[in-house]
């Protein structure tokens, strides 16, 4: 059935609109957005979809489709949803832009996905993504992408409480399949970069369970603020760790305490990876940009440790395989996914025998996405 099916059955007639927006895989330049530094991502053909119909009063109706849930709120009253957390997306993009001064009615709204939820393939910037347009476009609001991107965000930080960066509402609103898109996360700059032809981006779901990405993800963001204000004390003109060179890092390593100074040199390094890793990219030197993705892995394993045993056995056993150029956890990390650069000839062989390893190792079955 079609989400407008759903809608018609649900509510009683046909959608003003239906507004979708993709997940995403980052490829590299984890945990560098909220420092104002670089991400290289690309959206995934998998998306989170909406149907919308106004309504004559303030009120939203939700409809979860695919939990077959429902809830329902009022414009001038809204709150985090304690028990419907899907709703709190939806919500907190409302609240977002009426804070903002945007005028909103009520709607009418059926929701459905494809994109793996709690898998780190950003489903909730999604969802945010395409709700923001949906609103935009039926309201006549005049957001350009990269501020429905932003409304996204603050969505995240101040209704759900995830002090995430921009990277993935930003490429949920502007990414191009088949192209990495390249983001500057402290001016929004960004460019396209065509993927290789010969290769593939593969997704390893680890099938565990990223429930502590919401508070260590915040505890992370701490540090690092943290570790800016200990480097400012000599370095005053840094703002973010993006400011901050290797050179920096190396004469104040003893000064720093040890674990601020090892989350710091991961977004460092990680940031430099990014910019030589489009280099590489742009000059089709993808066993190059693969040896990064091995370099970002290690480095968010023992620097930044966000990785966890089973994002570390996926990646671990893709070393002795010839087809496969690199590979890194992606997203937040804690569980979730990792990304894969695969010869796309390779890509039914490893699958297979990342899932057999994956299997005999820990009797849990991984699943393989294309993006
Ligand atoms: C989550 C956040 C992003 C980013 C990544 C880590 O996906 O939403 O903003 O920080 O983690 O790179």
């Amino acid at each position: 059935m079609s989400i407008t099916e759903h809608h018609v059955e649900i509510f009683g007639s046909e959608p003003d609109g239906v507004f979708r927006a993709p997940g995403r895989v980052n490829l590299i330049g984890e945990h560098t957005d909220y420092n104002d530094g670089f991400v290289l991502p690309t959206p995934i053909e998998r998306y989170l979809q909406v149907s919308a119909k106004k309504r004559q009063d303030n009120k939203l109706n939700l409809y979860a489709i695919d939990f077959h849930e429902k809830a329902q709120h009022k414009l001038d009253k809204l709150s985090y949803d304690k028990e419907r957390l899907w709703a709190n997306y939806v919500l907190g993009a409302a609240d977002v832009l009426q804070r903002r001064g945007y005028p909103l009615g009520g709607l009418d709204i059926c929701i459905t996905g494809d994109v793996p939820i709690g898998a780190g393939l950003s489903s909730s910037a999604a969802l945010e993504t395409a709700v923001v347009r949906g609103f935009n476009e039926l309201f006549n609001l005049g957001l350009d992408p990269v501020e429905a991107a932003y409304v996204g965000k603050a969505c995240e930080n101040d209704f759900v409480g995830v002090q995430s960066g921009i990277m993935d509402q930003f490429v949920s609103s502007l990414g191009e399949h088949g192209k990495a898109l390249l983001i500057d996360c402290r001016n929004n700059e960004y460019s396209l970069h065509s993927l290789s032809a010969d290769t593939r981006i593969v997704i390893v779901n680890s099938m565990m369970d990223r429930s502590l990405a919401g508070s260590e993800y915040n505890i992370r963001h701490s540090q690092c603020v943290e570790a800016v204000k200990l480097i400012k004390i000599k370095h005053p003109e840094i703002r973010a760790l993006r400011d901050v060179s290797e050179e920096m890092l190396i004469e104040l390593w003893d000064d720093l305490p040890r674990l601020l100074a090892r989350r710091a040199r991961h977004v460092v390094t990680e940031n430099n990876r990014v910019l030589e890793s489009i280099k590489l990219l742009d000059k089709g030197d993808l066993l190059g940009f693969g040896e990064l993705m091995y370099d970002s892995h290690d480095s968010l394993r023992h620097d930044y440790e966000v990785s966890s045993k089973h994002l570390d056995f996926l990646v671990d056993y893709t070393m002795d395989l010839d087809g496969v150029l690199g590979a890194r956890l992606t997203g937040a990390g804690f569980g979730g996914c990792t990304v894969n650069l695969v010869e796309a000839d390779f890509v039914e062989e490893f699958t297979k025998i990342i899932t057999e390893r994956y299997f005999n190792r820990t009797a849990k079955r991984c699943e393989v996405y294309l993006a």
